[in-house]
């Protein structure tokens, strides 16, 4: 008997999604991925018929001086007149519903749509190829006309970008396999790019003529490029630039996967991808994957296990992998052990809760902040950094707090982007809790630090609005927004009340009371009412129109609005710009607003969705304090 060489399958083996269906993800992401690979479809059966029945006649063509000249004026015009009307026609829509051509083409019967083509496709697909020939033919109008259509241009790839174990590799894998692909894989992190890209290339080349065996209407393979931003991080190989160069030659359908989004060249790629987001994954998402596993392994795990794991794992994989090590040992992995702690909580006790020397307050601060794993690092540095003025000890100086702050900031990029994640999660994390733990404010209880606010990084919120952007969530907003910059002039005081009466925790009809009071104080202290504007980081233009609505003789108003504009300068100089997210609010009349607060007391609708406010009043910002 040979000798046996057990291994055990890994359970994310094990468990890995064998069909699109089995991909745990929003109905949305999965049409959007069915579209794609039916866009494909429909090209990869354009490029047959133009093999078969164009090709060698535009070959000829192309030989003799008229078909050179030809090409020459007209060729490039084509392929993008091309890539064009097919992204109109079959394209995959953002929105994920489904094109029109799609259920010309193919047999969508059920619930589950189908990829298979209907016996008359071939034949409306190559009436649409005549029909925008035709098109072009007559928008060029000139007298030398090929006798064959010339070569057709590619469609869009597929990006997939998420954290890791979210679940890009796996669906690449999940559709091939359900489609009875090939599928060939290329890690950008495990080879020079230079040759990943001419490997590529070959790949492309080798499928781009005829197909052998398999489903000749559907393309033989898929390329998977994964985790693409480590192909970026050796841009001096020009392996990046060279991908991008040829993504207009690869006649085959790619899946590029990224994890982040922050990378310069990751958003490069999302202009002439078709991008998806993941996410990570919703309670009952995850949920879905905890009950699939534990019912086909049979297991007995207690609720509160699987509430713990639902809520708390960073990912699918995570999760995957504490039931397997839990079947086997009855215990979590350890990372589950520690007390979650809120990203809030995790931020204000690294910062202030000191040990008896720097090493000790250091592990201390590493472990609030290991206790978050629902946060990238990078995020959690973001989320340091916008607080960080708050939280620190003025007293030492806040130099050397932010070299450290940045420090940590470039290991996290330069490990991730080497995917040395060595460096980008222990040692950025290590020298972040140093720079907290040196920096940080000593508190001596819960709650006076529970008083402090901790923000929400304003590029985190810009990053969001753009992957809402990329999936279409946002356009009718933002099209209002475009009409709303046009108003912006008369907004009048509005940004100042807004501000006043976010900082203050008020309404904005409050805020209009205490305008009065702005105006007696400016008028006794401008530099008083000059700082606070430079606080609230009030914009510039509207101190000038508080101070023109305010004080009607010019000459008092000139001398006053100079005071508080030096005054407001000063203070910026000293807490330094902040980088906001500007959102425009539309102009309402007085009258409709007016309404709108008879209605509902504001003041009552924001007692009502914010019983904390109690514990942040000290961290408020009132007049009170001005005066004090
Ligand atoms: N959305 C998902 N639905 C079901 N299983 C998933 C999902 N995401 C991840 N998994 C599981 O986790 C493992 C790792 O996922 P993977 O696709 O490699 O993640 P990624 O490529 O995003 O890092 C897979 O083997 C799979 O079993
Ligand atoms: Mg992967």
């Amino acid at each position: 008997m040979a000798y046996q060489y057990q291994k055990r399958v890994p359970w994310t083996e094990i468990f890995r999604p064998r069909s699109l269906y089995e991909v745990i993800m929003t109905s949305r992401m999965r049409n959007q991925i069915l579209n794609w690979w039916r866009a494909w479809i429909i090209l990869w059966n354009l490029f047959r018929i133009w093999n078969n029945e164009e090709r060698a006649k535009w070959m000829d063509f192309l030989k003799t001086s008229q078909g050179k000249e030809w090409a020459n004026k007209y060729l490039r015009k084509w392929k993008t007149f091309f890539q064009q009307e097919f992204e109109k026609w079959a394209g995959a829509p953002s929105r994920g519903e489904t094109p029109k051509s799609h259920t010309l083409l193919f047999q969508m019967s059920g619930k589950e749509t189908s990829t298979d083509l209907k016996p008359t496709a071939l034949r409306e697909i190559r009436k649409w190829l005549d029909k925008l020939w035709g098109k072009f033919l007559s928008q060029t109008a000139d007298e030398n006309v090929p006798p064959a259509i010339p070569p057709l241009s590619p469609y869009k790839p597929l990006l997939l970008v998420g954290p890791p174990g979210t679940g890009k590799t796996s669906t690449a894998y999940a559709l091939a396999w359900q489609e009875g692909v090939m599928i060939v894989e290329f890690n950008a992190s495990d080879r020079r790019s230079g040759s990943v890209v001419r490997e590529i290339v070959k790949e492309a080349l080798k499928s781009a003529g005829f197909v052998i065996g398999g489903d000749p209407s559907k393309p033989p393979r898929i390329i998977l490029l994964d985790e693409v931003d480590g192909l970026s991080a050796r841009d001096d190989r020009g392996g990046f630039a060279a991908l991008m160069r040829i993504l207009d030659e690869i006649k085959l359908p790619l899946i590029f996967t990224a994890n982040v989004i922050h990378d310069r060249k990751v958003r490069a790629l999302m202009t002439r991808c078709v991008t998806i987001f993941f996410d990570r994954p919703q309670e009952y998402q995850a949920k879905a994957l905890i009950k699939r596993i534990v019912s086909r392994m049979k297991m007995d795990v207690p609720d509160r296990i699987v509430n713990f794991l639902a809520k708390y794992a960073p990912d699918f994989r995570t999760i995957i992998e504490a039931l397997e090590v839990y079947y086997y040992s009855g215990v979590l992995p350890e990372i589950f052990h520690e007390e979650m702690l809120s990203l809030q909580d995790a931020i204000r006790y690294a910062f202030g809760f000191k040990g008896k020397n720097l090493e000790e307050s250091i592990s201390r601060a590493q472990r609030y902040l290991g206790s978050v794993t629902d946060v990238d690092p990078w995020e959690l540095i973001l989320w340091v950094w916008e607080n960080a003025y708050s939280f620190l000890d003025h007293s030492k100086g806040l130099f050397g707090f932010y070299n450290q702050l940045a420090l940590a900031d470039y290991l996290y990029k330069i490990g991730a982007r080497n995917m040395n994640w060595r460096i980008a999660y222990r040692d950025a994390m290590r020298v972040l809790a140093t720079a907290m733990a040196r920096y940080g404010r000593h508190a001596k209880n819960v709650w006076e630090l529970r008083k402090i606010k901790v923000n929400k990084p304003t590029i985190i919120e810009e990053l969001y609005r753009m992957k809402q952007l990329m999936e279409g969530q946002l356009e009718e907003e933002g099209e209002a927004e475009e009409a709303e910059e046009i108003n912006v002039k008369k907004l009048g005081l509005r940004p100042l009340l807004e501000r006043y009466a976010r900082y203050t925790h008020t309404s904005r009809k409050r805020a209009r009371r205490e305008l009065r009071f702005l105006i007696h104080l400016a008028r006794a202290k401008p530099e008083i009412v000059g700082e606070l504007f430079a606080k609230l980081y009030v914009p510039k233009e509207t101190i000038s129109i508080f101070t023109k609505y305010a004080f009607k003789s010019k000459k008092e108003r000139s001398e006053i609005e100079g005071r508080i504009l030096n005054a407001y300068e000063e203070t910026l100089n000293k807490i330094g710009p902040r980088a906001e997210f500007l959102k425009m609010i539309p102009p309402i009349s007085e009258k409709a607003e007016e309404k709108k607060v008879k209605e509902v007391p504001e003041e009552k609708k924001e007692a009502k969705k914010k019983p904390k406010k109690k514990e942040e009043e000290a961290g408020k910002v009132t007049l009170d304090k001005f005066f004090g």
